[in-house]
């Protein structure tokens, strides 16, 4: 058994891989914890608590935690009152196997299950190894969550995703979509913006399907709760200055939507919209439910209510049987669009998705070319994109320090560019200040405070 109650102050770690949702689930693991006594290690080899919140997206960041975890279940035979947790999307992957390969973790635990880590750990303690990776319905949010940033804030209002796009592991590890209720995240909201926070991202994996699980239709059939409507039903919070959200998907992506952004002040003008690729058949292939034509179409509507929007993407190379002449739509389409920002990636083979099985999964030459090629024309887009703000006077809500710089800050224009200009931290963390723009660069700007 291990002695939890021991008087010797416990510490804990958290290193998290992954998207938002893993940090946002961190955030209150970490909160978790912290009820339960635990206080914050910076150094994992000081902590006598580890939990590593994985992604499993694709095979590099899998490997990465099995690096990571070697090292501490080799501290854990010198110290065995050492506990480790695998928590996040490859425990939900792996569950049973990991412990298999891995027989020092104590604790093995899959998305769902991020809010019952106090209950998980009492099991732990009573001297358990548990695995927590069955399907459940998500608890609503009890705990104050530890947050990384005073300013900026992420609000959770859809767990899940019901898509089954073939290369995607993500419905496989964070299971079928399940939206909290309007009143839980405006009241989450309420207490952010008591606190002072000053800037909410909502997240979904697939945000625009918010609402379809809660019961309730109108007149017409529409889900009485759509996104649409929950922007509409938490913009006024006290507090709350700005308002952002992630992740758009082109099938579900509506005018009603654009509209609402572009009448709601406190929204952000900025629309993150993966397109994954530029080819009609590859994305049949993926089945992501739309054409290139759709996905140009609903920019050229964000962008004829909102010219200056700023627009950013995901897209893979390399998908399974991808041509040349395939891939080079996905330049074309980049190069027409203009992105502000394109995360790129290699496409991944994933255990138990149907794009692992295709016959025709082309070679890492091929794959780390295309990847090469793509990155050197997003960034050429973007430099020229960020060109637009020379001389202009945006407004920077501040949230760092520059971590290069002291004498600088950092923040975010709401078209989410990072941007540096000189200040004092503690005079000016959480304020929204007119910066006027004297240096662009591709994906970040410097300027001068003119207030
Ligand atoms: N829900 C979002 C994205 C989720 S995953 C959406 O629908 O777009 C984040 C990004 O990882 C994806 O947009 C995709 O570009 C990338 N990705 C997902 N699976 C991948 C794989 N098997 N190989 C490479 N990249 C992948
Ligand atoms: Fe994955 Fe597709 Fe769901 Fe996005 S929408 S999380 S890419 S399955
Ligand atoms: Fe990774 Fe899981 Fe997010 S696989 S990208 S941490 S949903």
């Amino acid at each position: 058994m291990k002695e939890h109650t021991s008087k010797q102050t416990q510490r804990y770690h958290i290193t998290t891989f992954g998207c938002q949702m893993n940090k946002a689930d961190s955030e209150r693991m970490a909160g978790i914890l912290e009820e339960m006594g635990f206080e914050w290690s910076e150094d994992p080899n000081q902590a006598n608590l580890i939990l590593y919140n994985t992604c499993t997206i694709r095979d590099n960041a899998e490997q990465k935690v099995y690096s990571y975890l070697g090292r501490q279940a080799k501290r854990k035979q010198t110290e065995p009152n050492l506990t480790l947790i695998v928590a996040g999307c490859v425990a939900q992957q792996e569950g049973e196997q990991l412990l298999r390969r891995v027989p020092e973790l104590d604790l093995v635990m899959g998305p769902q299950h991020a809010n019952q880590l106090e209950n998980l750990l009492e099991q732990v303690f009573a001297g358990n190894q548990v695995v927590a990776t069955e399907a459940i319905e998500i608890l609503e949010d009890i705990t104050k969550p530890r947050r990384e940033s005073q300013v900026t804030a992420w609000v959770n209002v859809i767990y899940g995703c019901n898509e089954r796009c073939t290369y995607c592991v993500v419905p496989n590890v964070r299971g079928v979509e399940q939206s909290r209720t309007p009143e839980a995240i405006r009241k989450e909201m309420e207490t952010l913006g008591q606190q002072g926070y000053k800037e909410i991202t909502l997240l979904g994996q697939n945000i625009d399907a918010y609402g379809r699980d809660l019961p309730g239709t109108t007149s017409t059939g529409r889900h009485l709760h759509t996104f649409t409507d929950l922007l509409h039903y938490v913009h006024d919070v006290q507090g709350i200055e700005r308002i952002r959200f992630a992740t758009s998907h082109p099938r579900y992506f509506t005018e009603r939507l654009i509209r609402a952004c572009q009448e709601l002040p406190k929204v952000c003008k900025h629309f993150h919209i993966p397109f994954q690729s530029g080819d009609n058949q590859i994305l049949k292939a993926m089945a992501r439910g739309y054409t290139r034509e759709k996905y140009r179409g609903i920019i050229e509507k964000i962008r004829e209510y909102m010219p200056d929007a700023a627009i950013s993407a995901d897209v893979i190379v390399g998908f399974p049987g991808e041509t040349e002449a395939q891939f080079e739509k996905t330049l074309e389409l980049v190069e027409e669009i203009s992105f502000d920002l394109v995360n790129t990636a290699a496409y991944s083979p994933r255990p138990g998705t149907p794009a692992a099985l295709l016959s025709e999964q082309l070679s890492e030459t091929v794959k780390s070319d295309r990847l090469q090629r793509l990155n050197h024309l997003v960034s050429i887009k973007a430099t020229e994109r960020r060109d637009r703000y020379l001389g202009r006077i945006e407004e920077v809500l501040v949230e760092e320090k520059n971590s290069k710089n002291p004498h600088q800050v950092m923040g975010r224009t709401q078209g989410n560019s990072l941007t540096f200009f000189d200040g004092e931290i503690e005079q000016l963390r959480g304020k929204l200040v007119k910066v006027k723009i004297t240096e662009t660069r591709a994906f970040s700007l410097t300027g001068v405070m003119v207030e």
